[in-house]
Formats: C-alpha cells, sequence, structure tokens
C-alpha cells in the first residue's frame, strides 16, 4: 500500500464501504446477476434442507410465545433468491403455515416463479409479529476498513476499483468512537479494522421492525477480546475465496462484530449449540437399521452427514447466532435445551 492519495489509475480511491455498496448493489452489482450468491457460495441454506427445518422449528417456538396469533411473520432478511423462505414454507406443520405470512426482503429482484405466498420487499416490513431471520446478510452489509500507520494512527483504507489501497484521513467522530468502543487497534503499524458501525445500525433498523418476536442474525463472527488483527476483508467467486476487489465480478464480505450489534436481552450462541437445541445434530443411525430398513439406513446417513457440516467445528458450525427477543421474554425461553448443546 502506498501513503499517498495519488488520483487517476483505475477510478478515484474511495472509502471501502462506499466502494463495496457500488461493487455489489450497484446496476452491475455482482447481488444483482441472474445467478445469485448461491451461483459463488454455499451458506447453510443451500447446505442441507435440516437447515431451513431448524428455522421452521425455531418459527413454532415463537409461535408458540406469542400465544398463537391470527397471523405470524416470517421475515427473510438478505433473501437471496428466497430459497430459505421457501423452504421454511415446505417444513411449517400445517396449523402454522395457514397463518404464516412470509416476507422476502431483498435488494436483489423477485426471481420468477417464487412462490406466490412470498411478499417480496426491499425493506422490512414494519410493526409485523413473529421471526426475523438474516442468514449471512449483516457480512454483506459494507464497511469501511481502518489501518494503523507508520506514527500509530488509525487511518481510512481507501480503495480503487482495481482493489489497490491507499491510506486516506484519520478516522474521526462515531468511526473512531466505535473502534474505541469495539474494536481497539493495535498500535502496530498495518493493524487493520473494519468499522462495524453500519452493522450495527442496520441490525438495529431490522430488530425496530418486529413489533413482537424474534430477531436472529447468523454469520461468521468474532468477539471484542479476540479481533483479528488484519481484519478479514476478503472476496469470493465462483465458490473460491479471492482478493477483495470492488469492481462488481466478486463478492465482498467481512466477518462481523455480532457483540457490537447485540441489544438488551439477546443470547449469542455457536451455530452448533443452536442447531442442537433445534433438533439438528449429526449422530450415526445404528447399523441394526442398515438390516431391517437399508433405504431409511441410507436416508438417516445422508441426514447425519448434512447434519455434521451445518455443525461442523471449524466450519459452519462456528458461526454464531445472535438471538434478540422483542418484547417477549429473553431468547433462552425459546431454545430451552440450548444449554445442553453448548460445548464452549
Ligand atoms: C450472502 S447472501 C445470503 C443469502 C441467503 N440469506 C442465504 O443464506 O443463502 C446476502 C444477501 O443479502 C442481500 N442484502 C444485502 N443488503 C441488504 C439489504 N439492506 N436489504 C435486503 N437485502 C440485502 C444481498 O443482496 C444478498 O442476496
Amino acid at each position: 500500500m502506498t501513503n499517498d492519495d495519488n488520483r487517476g489509475g483505475p477510478g478515484a480511491p474511495r472509502g471501502w464501504r462506499e466502494a463495496t455498496e457500488a461493487a455489489l448493489y450497484g446496476p452491475d452489482g455482482f447481488y444483482r446477476s441472474p445467478e445469485g450468491p448461491a451461483g459463488h457460495f454455499r451458506t447453510s441454506v443451500h447446505a442441507s434442507p435440516l437447515y431451513a427445518a431448524a428455522v421452521a422449528r425455531l418459527l413454532c417456538r415463537v409461535d408458540e410465545v406469542l400465544g398463537h396469533p391470527q397471523e405470524i411473520a416470517f421475515v427473510d432478511m438478505g433473501a437471496g433468491r428466497g430459497e430459505l423462505t421457501t423452504a421454511v414454507l415446505a417444513a411449517l406443520p400445517g396449523d402454522v403455515a395457514a397463518r404464516v405470512r412470509a416476507y422476502a426482503v431483498e435488494r436483489a429482484e423477485r426471481p420468477a416463479g417464487l412462490d406466490p405466498r412470498v411478499t417480496w420487499l426491499p425493506a422490512p416490513p414494519a410493526g409485523v409479529t413473529g421471526l426475523l431471520f438474516a442468514n449471512e446478510w449483516l457480512d454483506n452489509v459494507p464497511v469501511d476498513v481502518a489501518e494503523v500507520d507508520a506514527d500509530g494512527r488509525a487511518r481510512h483504507v481507501l480503495v480503487r476499483d482495481d482493489g489497490t489501497e491507499v491510506l486516506g484521513g484519520p478516522v474521526a467522530g462515531p468511526d473512531a468512537a466505535w473502534l474505541a468502543r469495539w474494536w481497539s487497534l493495535d498500535a502496530e503499524p498495518g493493524a487493520r479494522a473494519e468499522i462495524g458501525r453500519p452493522r450495527d445500525e442496520a441490525w438495529a433498523a431490522a430488530v425496530a421492525s418486529l413489533e413482537r418476536g424474534l430477531a436472529v442474525a447468523v454469520d461468521y463472527a468474532h468477539d471484542r477480546e479476540a479481533r483479528p488483527p488484519f481484519g478479514t476483508l476478503t472476496g469470493f467467486r465462483a465458490g473460491r475465496e479471492t482478493a477483495p476487489v470492488p469492481d462488481g465480478s466478486c463478492d465482498i464480505t467481512a466477518h462481523v462484530a455480532l457483540d457490537a450489534c447485540a441489544g438488551a436481552g439477546a443470547a449469542l450462541l455457536t451455530q452448533r449449540a443452536a442447531l442442537g437445541a433445534l433438533g439438528v445434530t449429526g449422530g450415526r443411525p445404528p447399523l441394526s437399521l442398515a438390516s431391517e430398513d437399508p433405504a431409511a439406513y441410507v436416508r438417516a446417513l445422508t441426514r447425519a452427514g448434512e447434519a455434521a457440516e451445518l455443525t461442523a467445528p471449524g466450519g459452519l458450525g462456528d458461526f454464531r447466532w445472535l438471538l434478540q427477543p422483542v418484547g417477549i421474554p429473553a431468547s433462552a425461553a425459546l431454545l430451552v435445551d440450548v444449554a445442553d448443546h453448548e460445548e464452549e
């Protein structure tokens, strides 16, 4: 990286937040492309139908806590092409399915052929009661990046469209306050941080759209005690990790400071613990089943393999679930047996 803001070349340098906003959501942005996120990476939603089934069970628990209202909302925040919403609708028991109102909230256009029961919106519906679920949404809310310069000061990192960077002005105001509170930057030159303030605000706005119920954000995350010293900003293209270049050709993502997003009464769990509490475990079926009912054994083995992927240490199992209750008892009530599954 150079230290001077030399103009010219492939686009003038600008903050990572602005550059990412254009690269992901501009007219030719990465998330506008027809193949959608699933064309470039696998989330838990694509890994197995067990995931949507677990989310459907969580919706049923929320429904119970809310006293089975006449209408219960399922809001899929950052819905991709509506895959989770569609699968949750299919997995719900009849009595809940008859009362559910499904919303997919997305910046991309509604995909052709989507279940007509799904309402497609650019922002969450206001004042609904139910479950808002955001799987791998917050990591795609663009953020600015700070880097410590040779004199030990935190400066904004600016980026050109080809991915080359220069240092900009010092980090000040609310961004500096956010870093001081949530991500204290080592004075070592070159140390970097992603400034999570826009994500805190985006999450607070999504939570505020609920009248009553539970909001859940699931993402790869880090805690204040162990932030990555050089940040986690990276790119993904066609299933592979790549350099983050803000030209619309790749996803640009960074792990989420979910602890900074958490509001009063929130709980933070690993995906392994949350899915365990919702009945997804990776145990193999008994061998005796293989002789009694070979087809059932093969199905159970497939399920066990998928559950293992969703809960794998070092993989999807390490994702974090942020559970934020709104006007209902603390989230522990919804995942009653979670303590039995928490291994940390
Ligand atoms: C990584 S994808 C996840 C898709 C899906 N939830 C899944 O888990 O497969 C993130 C999605 O969030 C959408 N997104 C980002 N910011 C958004 C916003 N402010 N409102 C609605 N959707 C948004 C993107 O367009 C993208 O489709």
